[in-house]
């Protein structure tokens, strides 16, 4: 693997092996220094075109765990507000010779374009490109769910066959819906979208999952519920769903909750918007993994910044666990 632009492009092999990966990866940071010089003298961009709590927070720390030079780039106070182009911008980084772009950027492509324009050599990681992909949001999820479904160390080698997740909200507007629905389904498991009918995208036909416009319907028959939040930012002011609305249809209420089976979990990749798309209740509750997706998230992107750029070194340990 040389770049990861679309959760589409792994296998369940590939898959498998960066949730083994960040599973070792995961036992750094319960050690008193969580730190592995695996990448020392390697430089690693994060180059965030697009605002970002999470994802660029979380790479910083996977970077600098693994003991890599980072240099942080935004394109507000840069010279991309003064008209400067993609490929200008990339070639300013490859001359300063990095070895890794991670990009998050607002057009869908813009990391595809990216990894195969010849601009940089580097490896490029897309981090949330437009409404197309956000490929380690997909492998956070996928870990979360392994670690709560089947088991930490006994999850090692397995992936998530035959468990149904559910996924509800703005689909249309979605790069992780996207994504999700393409890993999950390389995982083996059996997704479901739950949407209104002016959020689901065109063709959602051809993609492997099953649709539904009621969330009741479909909550006693989830292992997961992943709630999303709609994203105004990218839509045309008329078409906003009132809130009222919204969460009286799909919005996750501890009423809703206790539909699902008891060992049932609720993920949301964040950022949420409570009384939306999602109670206070609901997300303070001990079945929601809204926070450990995202202490999940540093050791998935630690695992993918080892595979794409660690070579063959060992990751943490030279015996890595069987299989179960
Ligand atoms: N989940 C996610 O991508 O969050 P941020 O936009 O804060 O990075």
């Amino acid at each position: 693997m040389r770049h990861l632009i679309s959760a589409a492009d792994l296998t369940r092999d590939d898959a498998v092996l960066i949730l083994d990966t960040a599973e070792e990866m995961a036992r750094v940071a319960d050690r008193p220094i969580k730190k592995l010089p695996t990448l020392r003298g390697r430089t690693v961009v994060n180059l965030f075109f697009e605002d970002s709590t999470r994802t660029r927070i979380s790479f910083e720390a996977a970077e600098k765990r693994l003991s890599a030079d980072v240099i942080n780039f935004t394109a507000k106070g840069s010279s991309v507000s003064k008209g400067e182009s993609l490929k200008d911008t990339a070639q300013t980084l490859e001359a300063m010779g990095v070895d890794a772009v991670v990009i998050r950027h607002g057009a869908s492509g813009a990391p595809f374009r990216l990894a195969t324009s010849g601009w940089i050599d580097a490896a490029v990681i897309n981090a949330g490109d437009g409404t197309h992909q956000h490929p380690t949001q997909a492998l956070l999820d996928a870990f979360t769910l392994r670690r709560r479904l089947v088991g930490p160390d006994a999850g090692l080698g397995q992936d998530l066959a035959g468990r149904r997740v559910t996924i509800v909200g703005d689909i249309l507007h979605s790069r992780v819906a996207r994504s999700n629905v393409d890993l999950l389904h390389t995982l083996g498991a059996h997704v479901t979208l739950v949407a209104p009918p002016t959020l689901v995208p065109v063709g959602v036909e051809n993609w492997p999952c099953e649709v539904s416009y009621s969330l009741d319907n479909v909550l006693g028959r989830s292992d997961a519920v992943m709630m999303l939040r709609v994203q105004r930012e990218r839509m045309n002011a008329a078409y906003f769903p009132t809130e009222r609305e919204y969460a009286r249809r799909y919005g996750l209420d501890a009423e809703r909750m206790a539909k699902m089976p008891a060992d049932a979990i609720v993920m949301h990749p964040g950022p949420m918007v409570r009384g939306m798309e999602i109670t206070a209740e609901v997300a303070d509750s001990p079945r929601c993994t809204v926070v450990e997706q995202v202490t999940n998230g540093v050791s998935v992107r630690m695992a993918v910044l080892y595979l794409l750029l660690g070579g063959n070194e060992p990751a943490v340990t030279q015996n890595r666990p069987a299989p179960a």
